[in-house]
């Protein structure tokens, strides 16, 4: 069995890493309304994520298996407030085999080593899956009128591995 190997994404990464994240965002990601959809595509143009990717205050991660880009991590730790992890997603054909808890937990690594302290996530439907690695719940909230929980992970505490 191929290892799924997580690593920061690289320029050559970043045409597979945008098909993967628009196509998961009008699957899985379709309780948005169209019009943030499409937005959200757009902020994540092959140009932007190439920005993010030498932005020092943001971490892109790829799970790869037989060096096809299977999952990614989308995450940012700005010099005040909470470190955030905006997207986590693996394609629906490689779950269940850890690369989610793979991907979060190199985030979360990351962004301690950029010196966050806490890291806040906003989800509509995954509260179980981050409450299991000992993320939080803060409160409930709306964002684009979608209903979403907020959930904190203390980085003193242990990272889930
Ligand atoms: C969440 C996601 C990244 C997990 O990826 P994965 O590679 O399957 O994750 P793992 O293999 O590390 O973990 C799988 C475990 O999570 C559990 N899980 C998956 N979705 C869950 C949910 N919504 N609530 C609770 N547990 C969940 C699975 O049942 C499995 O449990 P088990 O280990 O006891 O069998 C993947 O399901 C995904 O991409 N979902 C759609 C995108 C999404 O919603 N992302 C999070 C948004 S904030």
């Amino acid at each position: 069995m191929s290892q799924i190997v997580i690593a920061p994404a690289t320029v050559l990464s970043l045409f597979p890493l945008q098909r993967l994240f628009a196509e998961a965002v009008v699957t899985h990601f379709s309780y948005f309304p169209a019009e943030v959809q499409k937005r959200v595509i757009k902020d994540h143009s092959v140009y932007k994520l190439m920005l993010a990717t030498v932005d020092q205050h943001r971490v892109i991660l790829v799970a790869r298996k037989r060096g096809k880009i299977i999952g990614y991590a989308i995450g940012a730790a700005p010099r005040t407030g909470p470190a955030q992890l905006f997207w986590l997603y693996v394609d629906p054909d490689f779950r269940g085999a850890n690369t989610g808890l793979s991907l979060l937990s190199r985030m979360l690594r990351h962004l301690q080593a950029m010196g966050a302290r806490v890291v806040s996530i906003a989800t509509h439907d995954h509260r179980l899956y981050y409450e299991r690695q000992g993320f939080k719940h803060v409160k409930k909230t709306i964002v684009n009128g979608v209903k979403m929980d907020i959930l904190n992970f203390r980085l003193s505490q242990a990272v889930p591995v």
